[in-house]
C-alpha cells in the first residue's frame, strides 16, 4: 500500500512544478546556491573563450621547431574550447541567467591569461599553464558542486576529462621537440 505522505508529497511536487513553471529546468528543489554556480560557470566560460582567442593565435603564428604539429594541434584545441564555452553558456543559460560574453569584463573573469609571440616551445609552455589551471578549476568547482546540481556536475567532469586530455597532447608535443 501507498503511504499516504508520499501522495502528498508527489502532489506538493505537483503543485511546485506548477507554480514557477517559466523557470524551466530550475525546480523548487534545486538547492545550489544557483546565484554561486552561475558565477562560477560564467568564470569558466571566460576562462574557454579566452583560451580559444590564445590557441587561434598560437595556431597562425607557431614558428620554429615543431612549429607544424602544434599549429595543428592548437587549431584542434581552439575548437574543442569553443565547445566548452558553448556548452557552459547553455548551461548558464538553462539556469535563467546571462552567459556572460563582454570582451571587457573577459579577462578579468578568466582563470587563465591571453598569450602571444614567442617561439612554439613556449607557446606549448604557456598552454600546457593554462590547461593545468583549468583542470585544477574544474576540479574544485567539482567538489563544490557534489550531489546538489548533477547536470552541471556531470558537463564539468566532462570538461576535466577533455582538460586532462589536452594537457596530455601539449606535454607529449614538447617530449617530441625536445627528442629532436
Ligand atoms: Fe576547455
Ligand atoms: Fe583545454
Amino acid at each position: 500500500m501507498k503511504s499516504t505522505a508520499f501522495i502528498h508529497d508527489l502532489q506538493t511536487r505537483k503543485q511546485q512544478a506548477k507554480q514557477h513553471m517559466m523557470r524551466g529546468a530550475v525546480t523548487e528543489d534545486y538547492t545550489s546556491d544557483r546565484e554561486v554556480i552561475v558565477k562560477m560557470l560564467n568564470e569558466a566560460l571566460a576562462t574557454e573563450l579566452i583560451c580559444v582567442l590564445r590557441y587561434k593565435v598560437h595556431h597562425y603564428t607557431a614558428n620554429g621547431r615543431g612549429a607544424r604539429d602544434a599549429a595543428a594541434e592548437f587549431l584542434e584545441h581552439a575548437q574543442e574550447e569553443q565547445i566548452h564555452a558553448d556548452k557552459l553558456a547553455e548551461r548558464i543559460s538553462q539556469l535563467g541567467a546571462e552567459p556572460e560574453m563582454n570582451p571587457a569584463v573577459l579577462t578579468e573573469r578568466a582563470h587563465s591569461e591571453y598569450h602571444s609571440g614567442g617561439d612554439t616551445v613556449e607557446m606549448l609552455k604557456e598552454d600546457l599553464v593554462a590547461e593545468r589551471i583549468a583542470i585544477s578549476s574544474y576540479r574544485e568547482m567539482i567538489q563544490f558542486i557534489g550531489d546538489k546540481d548533477p547536470t552541471t556536475r556531470r558537463l564539468l567532469e566532462d570538461l576535466l576529462a577533455q582538460e586532462e586530455e589536452h594537457a596530455d597532447d601539449l606535454v607529449e608535443l614538447l617530449e617530441h621537440i625536445d627528442a629532436q
